[in-house]
């Protein structure tokens, strides 16, 4: 596995490999299972997987969350080798924010709901580092998790209205065998957190707002910021909580295979 930290390095890389098909997983660390779906994805549909690895600071609109992130570089580089990826894309922050940076892409409207009201800004940092990537990288392939619907949204408006040349693939929501979706940040959660968190899941599993808002009213210990159908590409019934000092999201697929 080749590790690189610069955009020169990257393109030095992948320049020999540009023949066959290349599969991007964009990740910001602290690799769980979840991750692993997409990498074995992108291992098994192309010639070449990259993954970056980068905590993009234009997304965090809150620095407290920021600076909790949890890494461990070592620990994915490890994960990475483990499941075949043959680039990874580290780079330091001056490396992808220069200093003089001022260029970003804003996806307007499906970037201003739901997440984007209570994290302004959180999917103009997502849609400008994942385009960067993209030139980066020239992948044929991204694969994104359906955990994070309307970042999916979100890429995949930005792929059709700048007309990018990249095939977006999304692979189904991991979870643990009680329901609660795997995230990094579940980590965070002491035992008692982690027991109530698991209202989120039971009541999106419902797949109907009213009963699924009913239930998490008569959950203790967490705090709902939205729970909303949004017609994205398939419609989700999407929720947000607060549990302890601990924002959790998650949803499910309305239409289509159940994921
Ligand atoms: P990160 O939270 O590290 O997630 C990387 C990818 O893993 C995303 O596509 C996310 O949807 C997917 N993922 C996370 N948990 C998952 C789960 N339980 N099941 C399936 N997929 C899961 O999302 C980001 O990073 C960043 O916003 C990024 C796209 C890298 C841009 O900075």
């Amino acid at each position: 596995m080749n590790l690189v930290r610069t955009i020169a390095g990257a393109r030095e890389v992948l320049a020999p490999l540009r023949s066959g098909s290349i599969g991007l997983v964009p990740t910001m660390g602290a690799l769980h299972d979840g991750h692993l779906a997409l990498l074995r994805a992108a291992r098994a549909g192309n010639e070449t997987v990259v993954m970056s690895l980068f905590v993009n600071p234009a997304q965090f609109a809150d620095a407290g969350d920021l600076a909790r992130y949890p890494r461990d570089e070592a620990r994915d580089l490890a994960v990475a080798a483990e499941a075949g990826v043959d680039v990874v894309f580290a780079p330091s922050h001056d490396e992808m924010y220069p200093p003089g940076f001022q260029t970003w892409v804003d996806v307007t409207e499906v970037g201003s709901i739901l997440e984007g009201r209570f994290r302004p800004g959180h999917f103009r940092g997502v849609a400008t580092v994942v385009l960067k990537l993209f030139s980066i990288v020239r992948p044929t392939r991204t694969y994104f998790g359906q955990k994070d619907a309307q970042q999916v949204e979100v890429i995949r408006t930005l792929i059709r209205d700048l007309a990018l040349e990249v095939e977006l693939r999304v692979v189904p929501t991991v979870r643990d065998a009680d329901g609660l979706a795997l995230s990094s940040r579940n980590a965070r959660l002491s035992p008692d957190e982690r027991r109530r968190a698991l209202a989120l899941s039971r009541a999106l599993a419902t797949r109907d707002r009213e009963q699924a808002l009913a239930e998490l009213a008569a959950a203790n210990g967490l705090e709902i910021d939205y729970l909303e159908v949004a017609d994205f590409d398939p419609p989700v019934l999407a929720g947000a909580v607060r549990v302890g000092s601990t924002r959790l999201i998650d949803n499910v697929v309305l239409e289509g295979e159940a994921q």
